[in-house]
């Protein structure tokens, strides 16, 4: 057995997040994020402006995680990156950092898809966390992303449905616009949905074959209700706005178990796995637990850190990667509709 150490360096820029981990052997040292605040004034994240962010923190943040890992550069075994999915002007800005500074240091660069990333994330050491054994269901939930991933082993990973429209985050973050709700409204809507009752209003859920979701019918009934009810009572939004986000939440978390049961009665496989931003919800936290005793699930969720988008996911794929010598070479690019 070699008792080489291996450091990898993380960058993670796909989004609104600047992020950057220091992993050694499989272990985190450090995981910064600096998440851009200035998207919050537009409802959503603004494109040309997140990659304006990322190039005033990309050193920075970068500095911070090599610093607090107390380490060297000259100790790293390889640096990894997140090539894609995701917003372009984005992913260049870590993919040339990346590579420059692969180049300087004279070390292996390996490139990462984002996708792999958030189900690779449950492979993270960490004390008290169970991995999933394959084969597992991966469901990837966040503001950019809804699919359920079939996964084979690390790298042999079949995507069995995702939306077609709408990422899940983005109904709740949209349906929180139409309330009046700061921007991303999927936690104030979560914290208000354990005040109020679920079944208050009714929501129809969209008809979708297979495996696959839809969102944008549900902002769209939503929207309808609200303009209808508020006609008749200019108050109805304050009046009941725990109850609108407990029966929206509500829907939205049945849309997911809806497809997860089905997913997972179709491939027989009942160890379940969630990641992306939008795992933090109580509702589906809750509904998974359910899932356990009604279904004999057994169910995976990861360290909050590394649900939402991050550098420390990038890095245990770039350090599985690494063990087999899969690396990259300069010629690389970044790609915003990066597949399997
Ligand atoms: O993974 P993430 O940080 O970034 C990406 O979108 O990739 O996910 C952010 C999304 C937002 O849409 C936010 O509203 C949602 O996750 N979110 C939640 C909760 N916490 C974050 N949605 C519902 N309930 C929550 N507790
Ligand atoms: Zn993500």
């Amino acid at each position: 057995m070699s008792s080489q150490n291996i450091y990898i360096l993380a960058i993670e820029s796909s989004c609104d997040d600047t992020a950057a981990a220091v992993m050694l052997n499989g272990k985190i040292l450090t995981n910064i994020v600096a998440s851009q605040k200035i998207h919050e004034d537009y409802g959503g994240v603004v494109p040309e402006l997140a990659s304006r962010a990322h190039q005033q923190n990309i050193v920075p943040v970068v500095d911070q995680a090599l610093k607090q890992a107390k380490i060297e550069r000259s100790q790293l075994s390889a640096i990894a990156f997140t090539r894609g999915p995701g917003l372009m002007g984005s992913l260049l800005v870590g993919t040339s950092f990346a590579k420059s500074l692969a180049y300087g240091l004279g070390i292996p660069l390996i490139d990462v898809n984002h996708m792999q990333a958030h189900i690779l994330a449950h492979f993270i050491e960490e004390e008290d966390f169970t991995k999933p054994p394959f084969p597992f269901l991966a469901m990837t939930i966040s503001g950019g992303h809804t699919q359920i991933v079939k996964v084979n082993s690390y790298f042999d990973m079949e995507v069995i449905g995702e939306t077609i429209d709408d990422a899940v985050g983005e109904a709740f973050d949209k349906s929180g616009k139409i309330l009046g709700l700061g921007y991303p409204a999927g936690p104030e809507i979560d914290r208000r949905a354990k005040m109020g009752n679920p079944k208050a209003f009714k929501f129809t859920k969209p008809k979708v074959n297979g495996l696959d979701f839809s969102f944008s019918g549900l902002k769209t009934a939503i929207l309808y209700f609200i303009q209808r009810e508020v006609k008749l009572n200019p108050n109805f939004i304050v009046e009941n706005l725990n109850d609108i986000c407990a029966s929206i939440q509500y829907t939205i978390i049945g849309i997911l178990m809806d497809k997860l049961k089905l997913a997972s009665k179709q491939t027989g496989i009942r160890h379940i796995a969630i990641g992306g931003g939008v795992s933090a919800n109580s509702g589906i936290r809750k509904a998974l637990k359910n899932g356990e005793q009604k279904f004999g699930w057994t169910t995976y969720v990861p360290k909050f850190e590394y649900t939402t988008d991050n550098a420390a996911m990038i890095a245990i794929v770039g350090y599985l990667k690494f063990l087999e010598g899969d690396y990259a070479d300069q010629s690389i690019m970044a790609s915003a509709r990066l597949k399997f």
